[in-house]
């Protein structure tokens, strides 16, 4: 069984650079042979929050939870793609993840950041670490931030920069050293 590990975007403007580097990712991930379906709010128009998912009866969540949540408990791991909005979380991207809680817990995740700037993202990548790991979905390591988005990336999210492709191999192969570490863990059960 491949891998399952959603990558969860979470810019939703209609110029934002986010995607490319989604789609970077999302290449590495699958020329690893793991499975990453792209989670994007502004493609499902993900509500603002209301009630969480689990707050509703069952089979009462708006379809776009029922389904993410079906794919969140099917996941291996989370990647999650985070620009820097005022040296923290775009809200777009808070307010994706806030939808959630158990269906994250005992799997890991990973921080891809970006930004236009020469830091690639990292302040908000230092927050998103910290309410990863909140949610039960610890991050690994490593980041892979990407500086200058503008031009480290193409529109299909080829990398412009030669580096780019080796910190993703490296990053994707800590990525999966822990999912599969944590999947054989949780055949044998979890705490609760
Ligand atoms: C509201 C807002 C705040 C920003 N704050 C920062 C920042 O604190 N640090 C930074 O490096 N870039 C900042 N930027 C520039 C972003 O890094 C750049 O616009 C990036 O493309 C945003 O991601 P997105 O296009 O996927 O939405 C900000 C951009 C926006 C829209």
């Amino acid at each position: 069984m491949p891998l399952l590990m959603p990558v969860i975007l979470g810019s939703v403007r209609s110029d934002r650079q986010g995607v490319k580097a989604a789609r970077f990712i999302t290449r590495s991930l699958e020329s690893r042979g793991c499975e990453a379906p792209v989670v994007d709010p502004l493609e499902l128009n993900l509500p603002l929050l209301d009630r969480m998912y689990k707050e509703y009866h069952k089979g009462e969540a708006p379809e776009v939870l029922e389904r993410l949540a079906e794919l969140f408990r099917r996941a291996d791991a989370f990647v999650v793609v985070s620009g820097e909005y005022n040296h923290g979380i775009p809200p777009g991207l808070s307010n994706t993840l806030d939808h959630f809680l158990e269906e994250y817990f005992w799997r890991p995740s990973a921080i891809v950041c970006y930004s236009g700037g020469r830091f690639g993202g990292v302040r908000a990548a230092m927050q998103l670490r910290a309410m990863l790991c909140e949610l039960g979905t610890p991050s690994i390591p490593s980041l892979l931030p990407i500086p200058e988005i503008g031009t480290a990336l193409t529109v299909d999210g080829d990398p412009e920069m030669p580096w780019l492709d080796k910190a993703a191999s490296r990053f994707v192969d800590e990525l999966v050293w822990y999912a599969e570490a944590l999947r054989r863990q949780r055949t044998g059960g979890t705490p609760y």
